[in-house]
């Protein structure tokens, strides 16, 4: 009887641990890790993923195209897949790396620094809800925002200025200043590269295009003049 209790209080534990195991997506997550909530909504790869692959590991030196480190590159969905499986981070390499707490093992190794809390969890989410490939994601985007300061010039700075400007602007085009910038939004130029119109060359090179909502903002703000608002 006493042997009957027994069996039957650890099969309860066991169920309200795998019941409650259950409601954290992915189960339990590494410490200091926030899982996604129950319905989250999808973490938007493009937007939150790609740029932090892409600004800590595809450098130049390291896993970029020309580097390719370990044969591996992480500037493209296709590339950063080789090291992640859908789902499962603690089978994922990068994603092992990437929270080895071995100084010599982890990626990115030092001195660079480990990826802030907020860069693992989106990367975690991810992975733990399939790691998609979700692009031209709205997250953030309205396109009834069309100014200068709130909308275009943070897409430039995000996506093109790194290539245009500097001593060597890329196609000897600066992207740096307001008065630039204006320039290539009035001659038309600016929107035939984003939205890939025949004739221009494709931008952002070597990287997607912008999401769909980012160049209707530019498109908005060109239209009401390319004002300095
Ligand atoms: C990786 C570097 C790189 C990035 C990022 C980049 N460009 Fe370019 N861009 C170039 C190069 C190189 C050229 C010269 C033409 C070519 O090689 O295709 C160019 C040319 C241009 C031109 C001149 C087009 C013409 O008609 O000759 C414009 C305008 C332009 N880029 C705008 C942008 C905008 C806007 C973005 C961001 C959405 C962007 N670029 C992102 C490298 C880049």
């Amino acid at each position: 009887m006493r042997r009957l209790v027994f069996i039957s209080l650890l099969l309860a534990v066991y169920l309200y641990a795998c019941k409650h195991n259950s409601l954290i997506p992915g189960g339990t997550p590494p410490p200091g890790i926030t899982p996604p909530a129950v319905g989250a909504s999808i973490i938007c790869f493009e937007t939150n993923v790609l740029p932090v692959f892409v600004s800590n590991c595809a450098k130049s030196g390291c896993h970029d195209a020309v580097t390719k480190a370990k044969g591996l590159r992480y500037d493209s969905y296709g590339e950063i897949m080789v090291t992640i499986k859908p789902n499962e981070p603690a089978n994922s390499e990068a994603w092992k790396l990437i929270m080895e707490t071995r100084e010599d093992k982890r990626m990115p190794p030092p001195p660079a620094l480990p990826l802030s809390k907020a860069q693992k969890d989106s990367i975690y989410k991810w992975i733990v809800q399939g790691a998609l490939n979700t692009s031209n994601c709205s997250n953030n985007c309205d396109t009834t925002l069309f100014t200068y300061s709130g909308a275009v010039l943070p897409t430039l700075q995000s996506s093109c200025i790194g290539c245009h400007s500097g001593t060597a602007p890329s196609g000897n085009i600066d992207l740096s200043t307001y008065a630039n910038i204006r320039t290539v939004a009035l001659s038309g130029q600016l929107l035939g590269v984003i939205s890939h119109s025949p004739g221009f060359p494709q931008m952002p090179k070597g990287g997607n295009k912008l999401p769909e909502c980012k160049i209707t903002q530019i498109r908005k703000w060109i239209d009401a003049g390319a004002a300095n608002n």
